[in-house]
């Protein structure tokens, strides 16, 4: 058996696009990958947050709203601007409302259909677009990796009072496979990580929102959700950064189609 070289065994050198990343998950990966040596651009409809993260781990920063074709257009360019590729997209930008089903509004599905689900279809294929026009990573046979951001509430809605939200993770976890199979002629891999309650402004306002439907006081929800979460503790950002340097890393470069979950064990098979 011939000795992996260098060159399959490290992420350095790799050049990847976060959206969602001023905060949260998109943070924790950014800080991850940078510590790996990686080459970040950080997008963020939040300018200064994620300018203040890319000035900390020096990548680079776009103010980007990835609903807005422009902004999608900008971030991408970015990459190719600086380091002529992009490697790794991590596809990771989203939203939530909770709202009892009756009362969901269209511009309430809308507004989180656009950003969850329409956004990360015209991502990753801005990405895609140009990954199959470049060679592969160095030291690999792979030209580009897409890593989406979906849910467990894609299989089993996290509540019911999150239905816009659950279909858009599903049709996250539906478009990842779409995109392994079209793309793998291209040597170019999909894939998704499914959170399950990860402590994040996220949660804080699913807290916040859910406690006041039902007459809970802060933090109520949130003790009452990781309650039933096997491994006996909520989620951290790490928890999930883990999995994703895993999946932008060489290691994963023989998986696509794959929804992996990160749960704590909250499901069990999809
Ligand atoms: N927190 C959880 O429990 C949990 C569980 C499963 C999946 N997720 C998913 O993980 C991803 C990250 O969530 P998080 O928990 O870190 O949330 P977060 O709210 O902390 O971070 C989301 C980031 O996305 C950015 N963003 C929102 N809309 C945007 C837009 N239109 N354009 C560009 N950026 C935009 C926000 O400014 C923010 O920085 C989301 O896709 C979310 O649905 C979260």
């Amino acid at each position: 058996m011939p000795t992996p070289s260098p060159a399959h065994t490290t992420l350095a050198g790799r050049t990847v696009l976060i959206t969602g990343a001023a905060r949260g998950i998109g943070a924790a990966v950014a800080r991850r990958l940078a510590a790996a040596d990686c080459r970040l651009v950080l997008a963020d409809i939040d300018g200064p947050a994620v300018e203040k993260l890319a000035a900390e781990l020096g990548g680079a920063a776009v103010r980007a709203d990835v609903t807005r074709e422009a902004d999608i257009a900008a971030m991408v360019d970015v990459a190719y601007q600086r380091w002529g590729r992009l490697d790794v997209l991590f596809n990771n930008a989203g939203v939530i409302r909770v709202q009892p089903l009756l009362e969901v509004t269209r511009a309430e599905w809308d507004r989180v259909l656009d950003v969850n689900l329409r956004a990360v279809f015209f991502v990753l294929q801005a990405a895609a677009r140009r990954m199959v026009e470049q060679p592969p990573i160095p030291g690999s046979e792979l030209r580009g990796k897409l890593i989406q951001t979906a849910s467990i509430a894609a299989y089993r809605g996290a509540s019911p009072l999150v239905g816009p939200y659950a279909a858009s993770k599903a049709g996250v976890v539906s478009i990842t496979r779409t995109a392994a199979q079209a793309l793998a002629s291209h040597r170019i891999t999909a894939n998704c990580v499914c959170p399950g309650a990860v402590d994040t402004a996220m949660w804080a306002q699913i807290d916040r929102e859910q406690g006041t439907l039902e007459g809970r006081a802060p933090g109520e929800t949130w003790k009452r959700r990781i309650a039933g979460v096997p491994l006996g503790r909520g989620e951290t950002v790490d928890d999930v950064a883990g999995v994703v340097t895993f999946l932008a890393g060489p290691d994963s470069d023989y998986m696509t189609g794959q929804a992996i979950n990160v749960d704590g064990g909250l499901v069990m098979g999809n």
